[in-house]
């Protein structure tokens, strides 16, 4: 199984299933002599983790991380940094139904065309459990970063059709949904309880905006920086679009409207999201994702057997009815790495 590394310089490799023994990540471009400690990891792990409030899976998982390599007296060696993860709360019995039929929306069809085997516990690496590694390399990014003046930030925008009206930054990590409008968090929250009780799930869109990035960061052509950053969040499962800046709606802009026109002082707006060219203007980053309800539902859907033959299936088990509030962090991680990367691409061209 291929695909499992992402970056250039800097790289995270992911590793685990959500039943195995372990989950993690190996991190390989770490800037030697940078303080980093168990701790500081931990406290993005901690916001990803299952079993958070009412509105994510109940699985109970502590997610305690081990740094296994690549730090020495507190500080970075520059050698490969090892994060491991050690699985608890696996209740493989709990997925034995699904053993031999396909759920609609997961990739239980799509794993066993490809490989001709899978992992049906939990949805092996298909499950949302990958991204425990994903969040720990992004933490070490997130550290170098902060030495860098950048800063990532990451919220919910709109969850089942609930819209956030207002921005306030202070409340996005008080509100089990994440959301940046506390009067939207109560009625998020109270619609994704009652899709909940009646067994099915909803989606949503998550905002990302990345402050303090200097101009100048992206590899062009094939490597734009909304292209990585597109393909970082494209590659975490159930993010099915991504839109920067003014996204979608420039479609329907004029010319006139949608430039980012200039003065002495800087740009006068910023529809373009922060990349022009693919290279960054040094305004802040500004991209959306949006989020597919989850696909394991306890309503009764038609589905197929390994066999082929036609059956109803309802998927059992812990699940998140809203994947929004746990992919905040996620999508943190996943572009603190892209920057990381691109920082020492940068500066690997000017040598
Ligand atoms: C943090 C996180 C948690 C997730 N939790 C669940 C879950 O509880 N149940 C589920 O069916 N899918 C969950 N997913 C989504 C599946 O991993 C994803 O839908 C599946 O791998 C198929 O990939 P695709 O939706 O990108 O096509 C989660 C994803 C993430 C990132």
């Amino acid at each position: 199984m291929s695909g499992n590394t992402f970056g250039e310089i800097f790289k995270i490799t992911t590793f685990g299933e959500s039943h195995g023994a372990a989950v993690g990540v190996i991190v390989d471009g770490v800037t030697p002599g940078v303080e980093i400690n168990e701790a500081y990891i931990q406290t993005q792990m901690d916001r990803r983790k299952p079993g958070q409030s009412s509105v994510t899976s109940p699985r109970k998982e502590y997610d305690v991380i081990q740094i296994m390599s690549g730090v020495f007296e507190g500080k970075t060696t520059g050698t490969p940094l090892f994060v491991m993860l050690h699985n608890h709360d696996m209740r493989p019995e709990a997925y034995t139904e699904i053993q031999n039929s396909f759920r609609p929306g997961h990739a239980d069809f799509t794993y066993l065309q490809k490989y001709g085997i899978r992992d049906h516990r939990g949805s092996g690496r298909a499950s949302g459990r990958e991204t425990a590694g994903r969040v720990a390399g992004g933490a070490v990014a997130r550290k170098l970063l902060e030495n860098r003046g950048v800063q990532v930030l990451a919220y919910t925008r709109e969850i089942g059709g609930i819209r956030c009206e207002s921005f306030d930054e202070e409340i996005i990590e008080h509100n089990a949904v994440r959301a940046c409008d506390s009067t939207a968090a109560v009625k998020m929250i109270n619609k994704i309880e009652q899709l909940a009780l009646m067994g099915d799930s909803c989606g949503g869109i998550v905002e990302c905006r990345i402050r303090g990035v200097i101009p100048g960061l992206g590899e062009p052509v094939f490597d734009k920086l909304d292209a990585e950053l597109a393909k970082a969040m494209l590659s975490i499962g159930a993010v099915k679009g991504i839109e920067f800046g003014a996204g979608f709606t420039a479609a329907s802009m004029l010319g006139s409207e949608h430039n980012d026109a200039m003065n002495s002082s800087g740009f006068l707006s910023n529809h373009s999201g922060g990349i022009i060219g693919g290279i960054s203007t040094g305004q802040d980053i500004i991209f959306r994702i949006s989020v597919k309800p989850t696909s394991s539902i306890s309503v009764s859907q038609q589905t197929i057997n390994v066999q082929g033959e036609e059956q109803e299936i309802k998927t059992e088990g812990r699940h998140d009815p809203c994947i929004c509030p746990r992919i905040v962090p996620v999508v943190e991680a996943m572009a603190c790495v892209v920057l990381e990367d691109h920082y020492k691409r940068q500066a690997a061209m000017l040598q």
